[in-house]
């Protein structure tokens, strides 16, 4: 099977490891990658025999050969040209655009949802109103288009604020606070980059990220993860894409993937089927476990990043054939998923200025390690690893329990040189040491 995976990040360097992994995938392709794809799935060039095995063995490919995948279109021409079997889309931006239904639409299988599905992500306003129609729990929200809306929501809601831009914002367009000026400010914001703002309730009790592979109908849940979204230790500073994660979480109540199945992950994908928009790849619940139960914070319509690169490595089930069925509907007939035992963490390294000004070009020594997954990463003319992104990789550690797997991270992580490089030190560390609590259910 030939895959074709698309994006640049930390995410897409763990599904080329793990897909590279399954005997099923015979050839894999990254484009447009990065340092760590490139090793291992060099971006295509027009493949003028379909049986060539020559990319995984890491043909040269010279940078004019390099494919734009900028445009839906872009990258269902690459896809056929390719000849590719499977598409793996990572990032929002495609699905939101509408790549998986240009992919489908030039006859190839795509692991990805439709542009309308997607919307989940896109926009928050939507995503609340299907949570509605499938009496999904969620935080009570108002959307806004005008200062003076914004002021009447922010009135109404209280402290401590909770004010979302609708759209896509990559991570950052949340800002939690009591503080109301800073609060105003954020909606303000928004609203002048010509977005509407989601104002809701607050959701106290510990964030969890669960992922659910679907085709549209049979949906199969992953392991659950946490992430770290603020950049300094103690969730202190601005957010960010994710500074670390771990999986599994030894705090979590049993019966947890069992209850979200029920009350959140079927329901939507029952609704959006219902409306005729079915959604098939990866449906990522971002959940508050609060004090009136299990919430849904927001909805992706992608696996998530960095906690993919600590949910894949502990997934026994090859990867190629699982994201396979769900691209073709048949995930009905897909053996239940295995998993490895032990836990795995990962922490990132970000960019001196990330994530308000990142600062790029710099060189990264010991970037080379197995450990590590690449994200703003290049190779310059002399083969030397630079960042160009403001999470520029992150590493991954594995072990038999949480404690291991985090002294496992450290350990891999200083053996990484980045100057002024930006990393949390608390990653995974309250769940060690026992200190996650939940709040008493009411
Ligand atoms: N880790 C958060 C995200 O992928 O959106």
């Amino acid at each position: 099977m030939r895959v074709l995976v698309i994006g640049s990040g930390g995410r897409e360097h763990a599904l080329c490891i793990a897909l590279a992994e399954d005997p099923a995938v015979t050839v894999l392709s990254c484009a447009p990658g990065n340092a760590g794809t490139t090793a291992l799935a060099p971006p295509p060039v027009a493949d003028p025999n379909p049986d060539s095995k020559t990319e995984i063995a890491g043909e040269a490919v010279g940078a004019a050969d390099r494919s734009d995948v900028s445009s839906p279109e872009q990258i269902a021409a690459l896809a056929q040209r390719w000849t590719a079997d499977l598409v793996v889309i990572g990032p929002e931006g495609p699905l939101v655009a509408g790549a998986a239904d240009a992919v489908r639409a030039v006859g190839i299988a795509c692991f990805g949802p439709s542009r309308a599905a997607a919307a989940l992500e896109g926009s928050k306003t939507f995503a609340k109103q299907v949570m509605t129609a499938a009496g999904v729990p969620t935080a009570q929200a108002h959307t806004v288009t005008s200062t003076g809306e914004l002021e009447a929501a922010l009135d109404r809601f209280g402290a401590p604020y909770v004010v979302k831009d609708d759209g896509l914002a990559a991570g950052k367009g949340v800002v939690v606070t009591d503080d109301r000026p800073a609060a105003t400010a954020h909606g303000r914001a928004i609203l002048r980059a010509g977005h509407r703002v989601v104002i809701e309730d607050y959701l106290d009790g510990p964030e969890v990220s669960l992922f659910a592979v679907t085709d549209g109908t049979t949906v199969l849940a992953l392991q659950p993860a946490q992430d770290f979204k603020r950049i300094g230790d103690g969730d202190t500073g601005p957010n960010t894409g994710g500074m670390g994660a771990y999986s599994p979480l030894p705090w979590a109540p049993a019966g947890l993937v069992t209850e979200v199945m029920a009350s959140v992950l079927q329901p939507t994908v029952d609704e959006l089927r219902r409306r005729g928009t079915p959604f098939a790849g990866v449906l990522y619940a971002g959940l508050a476990l609060t004090s009136r139960g299990v919430r849904v914070v927001e909805f992706n319509a992608r696996f998530g990043d960095p906690e993919t690169q600590v949910v894949l490595p502990l997934l026994a089930t090859p990867l190629g054939g699982l994201l396979l069925a769900a691209a073709t509907g048949r995930l009905a007939e897909h053996e239940p998923l295995r998993w490895h035992s032990g836990a795995a963490v990962t922490v990132v390294i970000a960019a001196p200025g990330y994530p308000e000004r990142p600062r790029t070009g710099q060189v990264v020594h010991g970037a080379d390690g197995r450990e590590v997954r690449h994200a703003g990463t290049s190779r310059d003319t002399t083969g030397q690893v630079r960042s160009v992104g403001g999470r520029v990789l992150s590493v991954v550690g594995r072990g038999t329990d949480l404690a291991s797997a985090r002294t496992a991270a450290y350990a891999a992580l200083a053996s990484v040189e980045l100057d002024g490089g930006q990393y949390r030190t608390d990653i995974a560390l309250a769940a060690v040491q026992g200190r996650i609590t939940l709040p008493h259910r009411g």
